[in-house]
């Protein structure tokens, strides 16, 4: 798919901006500062729903203004679509599809499919565990929008059963029928955990074990493919008590091979495991089992990626988690929107040939870099120019 045209009203630093987009690599320059990545954040929020550099909207809506529009054309397989969100901070935002109000913003998923690499995602290598679980729940919404509303449906379950958690514990010293009721309660929010948990554990295995393989060959070639230097990745999952201590051998632990991605099976191992943890999470008044405690585990040579790479090692391990979503998301399918925003900078001579020869053949790829000259020339396409006076069409 790909996106024709893109119109922005007070989003971030663009009171107003319309742009026409064509297939093919397109190429933002411009100076620091002037609105590069602003422009494909609004394209990643038109997709996901969400920033990849910050957790709320207000910061999205320009400083003054009381609401911002996204605005997309896209061209796919299916025709063309019309893709609308307005954001309004603090109060509910709002989407249309093909003018078509919508009952929840989250219906427009799926409308537009994108894939976006930044800076920002060192922090999937670096960062805590949550970066890394929000990345599979996110490339698993790309892949089935459905997992939105699973997603949703876990962290409200998981929200109330926590407040219980921590009111039970504080009553500690219940006793006989009002003992025996709280059980029941806690019991039955335990087979509601289970329930909503159990397919997003699934659907993450399933996916770490589709992901896996465009990974290690993702990192093979952005890294020049240098002995020693191989990549690995495995699910941890909390509930599976496995130790995922053989994923950077690529075999992956017991809790990805994908015999264990049976929903019911799942949901009784969750329930085994809440059962088992129970006094411990009633002291500490916090849910200790489930997909929210599960880690995606990176390694690179043989050692966990988190502590031991060096910094271009992360950085590549980063560029090739997402290059990796790219291939899976295009396998049959027809390709997101490829985002590289300010990659080439980065990157030594070789790394750079190779990532331009990765993509060159994306649908639609969309680039933004300080220095064009950073970017390959096989990469050549539509270039705008990004500066205080606008986003212009540039010659070559
Ligand atoms: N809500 C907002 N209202 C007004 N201006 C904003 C808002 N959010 C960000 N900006 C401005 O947008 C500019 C940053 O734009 P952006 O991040 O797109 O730059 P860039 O062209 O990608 O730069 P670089 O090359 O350094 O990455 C900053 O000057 C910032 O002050
Ligand atoms: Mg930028």
């Amino acid at each position: 798919m790909h996106l024709t045209r893109l119109a922005l009203t007070d989003f971030r630093s663009y009171p107003e901006l319309s742009l026409e987009l064509g297939p093919g690599v397109t190429t933002f320059s411009g100076p620091n500062g002037e609105g590069k990545t602003n422009l494909v954040e609004a394209i990643g929020y038109l997709a996901t729903l969400g920033s990849h550099r910050v957790a709320t909207d207000a910061p999205l809506v320009r400083r003054g203004a009381e609401r911002a529009v996204l605005r997309a054309a896209v061209t796919g397989a299916q025709g063309s679509t019309l893709v609308e969100i307005e954001l309004n901070p603090g109060r509910a935002n709002r989407a249309r599809l093909n003018r078509a109000p919508l009952p929840r913003p989250r219906d427009v998923l799926g409308a537009l499919r994108t894939v976006l690499f930044a800076p920002e995602d060192l922090a999937l290598v670096k960062g805590d565990p949550g970066e890394r679980r929000r990345f599979l729940d996110e490339l698993l919404v790309a892949t089935a929008p459905r997992y939105a509303g699973l997603r949703a449906d876990y962290e409200r379950v998981l929200r109330q059963r926590t407040a219980l958690l921590k009111s039970a514990g504080a009553k500690g010293h219940l006793r006989g029928a009002a003992r025996e009721s709280m059980t029941a309660t806690l019991d039955a929010w335990d087979a509601q955990l289970a329930r909503a948990g159990a397919p997003l554990l699934a659907g993450r295995i399933r996916l770490v074990a589709a992901l896996r393989p465009h990974v290690i060959a993702a990192y093979e070639a952005v890294s020049g493919g240098r002995s020693g230097e191989s990549s690995g990745m495995s699910y941890r999952a909390s509930v599976l008590n496995d130790d995922g201590l053989d994923g950077a051998g690529g075999a992956g632990s017991g809790a990805d091979r994908g015999q264990d991605a049976d929903v019911p099976g799942l949901e009784t191992a969750m329930l085994k495991a809440l059962a088992g943890v129970r006094p411990s999470e009633l002291d500490r008044g916090v849910c200790l089992v489930g997909p929210h405690r599960d880690e995606l585990e990176l390694f690179v040579g043989g050692l966990p990626a988190r502590g031991y790479a060096s910094h271009g090692e992360s950085w590549s391990l980063a560029l090739a988690l997402r290059l990796a979503s790219f291939a899976l998301l295009r396998e049959g399918r027809e390709d997101p929107v490829l985002i590289l925003d300010d990659v080439f900078a980065e990157l030594d001579e070789g790394r750079r040939d190779r990532l331009a020869a990765l993509v060159a053949d994306g649908e639609q790829v969309l680039i933004t870099a300080a220095v064009p000259a950073d970017v390959p020339d096989v990469l050549a396409g539509a270039r705008f120019t990004v500066s205080a006076s606008g986003v212009v069409a540039s010659a070559g």
